[in-house]
C-alpha cells in the first residue's frame, strides 16, 4: 500500500480562502489588514521569498508593504524603520527578511519587532509563549506541518513524534507544537547517534534537516506520518526534500511531498499571522 499523499498546494489554497474571508470581514468595518516585509540586499533567494509573499498577499486581498535597503544599511537605520512600524497602525504583521547583511545584529532586529506584530514568530516573547501555552505568533512552518497532520486525519494525541532537527524556527517550535497537541516527543538532531532507531519508533516523523534523502525507506515505521521540511537540490539541481520520498512512500501511512508539501504551507500560514494580528489590532 502507498501512503496518501497530503497536498501542500491544494491545502494552502484551502487556508488562502479562509484567510480571505476574514480579510474581507475586516476590510468591511474599515480596516485594510497589511504585512509589511523588509529586505535588506539583494539575496536572489530572499528576492525570490519576497515576490512570492507580496503575491500571496493581493491573492487574499490584503495590503503589501515592501520596504528594500541596499546591503550596506546601517543597523541603526534599520532599528529605526521597524520601530517606525511598529508605531505605524496600518501596518498589522511585519518582518524582516532573513538572512541579513553581517555587519547586522540578526537577535537585535528580530527582538526589536514589536510581539503584537511578529507574524513570523521568531520574536523571543513569541517562542516563549508558545513554551508556555499562551497565545502569540506561531513560526509558519511548523504551524503549517500541524495544519497539515490535521487534514491528513493524524491526530498527535497520545502518538509518538520524532523531529529530526533542533532549529529555533522549525525543530524546537514543532516539538513544542506537538507536545501541546498532547504527542510524546523526541528531538533527533545532527548529534544523534543512530537516528534510524528513533525515527522507526516514530508514529508522526518531521523531517527538517537540510539534507537531501536522510530518511530512507527503511528509517520509516509502517504506516507513519512524514512531514518532510527540506529544501534542497538533487544531483539536477531540483527541489528536493530530506526524506527518499519515492522510498518512503511504500511504508509510511501519509507524506508531504517536496515541492507541493510544506513550503505552499509555509506562504499560507504567515497570511494566517498577519490576519490574525489584524483582527486582535481591531479588538
Ligand atoms: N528566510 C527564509 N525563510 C524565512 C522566513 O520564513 N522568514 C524570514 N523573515 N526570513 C526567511
Amino acid at each position: 500500500m502507498t501512503a496518501q499523499i497530503i497536498d501542500g498546494k491544494a491545502l494552502a489554497a484551502e487556508v488562502r480562502a479562509e484567510v480571505a474571508v476574514r480579510v474581507a470581514a475586516l476590510r468591511a468595518r474599515g480596516l485594510q489588514p497589511t504585512l509589511a516585509v523588509i529586505l535588506v540586499g539583494d539575496n536572489p533567494a530572499s528576492m525570490t521569498y519576497v515576490r512570492h509573499k507580496g503575491s500571496d498577499c493581493e491573492s487574499v486581498g490584503m495590503r503589501f508593504v515592501l520596504d528594500r535597503y541596499p546591503a550596506d544599511l546601517a543597523e541603526a537605520a534599520l532599528l529605526a524603520r521597524i520601530e517606525a512600524l511598529n508605531a505605524d497602525p496600518s501596518v498589522h504583521g511585519m518582518l524582516v527578511q532573513l538572512p541579513l547583511p553581517k555587519h547586522i545584529d540578526t537577535n537585535k532586529v528580530i527582538a526589536a519587532i514589536s510581539p503584537l506584530k511578529d507574524a513570523d514568530g521568531f520574536h523571543v516573547q513569541s517562542a516563549g509563549a508558545l513554551m508556555i501555552g499562551l497565545p502569540g505568533f506561531k513560526p509558519c512552518t511548523p504551524y503549517g506541518c500541524m495544519r497539515m497532520l490535521k487534514a491528513a486525519g493524524v491526530d498527535p494525541k497520545g502518538k509518538h513524534a520524532v523531529v529530526v532537527g533542533r532549529s529555533n524556527i522549525v525543530g524546537k517550535p514543532m516539538a513544542l507544537l506537538l507536545l501541546q497537541a498532547h504527542a510524546t516527543v523526541t528531538i533527533c538532531h545532527s548529534a544523534t547517534p543512530d537516528l534510524g532507531a528513533f525515527t522507526r519508533q516514530a508514529d508522526i516523523l518531521v523531517a527538517a534537516v537540510g539534507r537531501r534523502r536522510t530518511i530512507t525507506a527503511d528509517m520509516v515505521k509502517p504506516g507513519a506520518a512524514v512531514i518532510d521540511v527540506g529544501m534542497n537540490q538533487d544531483e539536477a539541481g531540483k527541489l528536493c526534500g530530506d526524506v527518499d520520498f519515492a522510498g518512503v512512500r511504500e511504508v509510511a501511512g501519509s507524506i508531504t511531498p517536496v515541492p507541493g508539501g510544506v513550503g505552499p504551507m509555509t506562504r499560507a500560514m504567515l497570511l494566517v499571522n498577519t490576519v490574525e494580528a489584524a483582527e486582535r489590532a481591531a479588538g
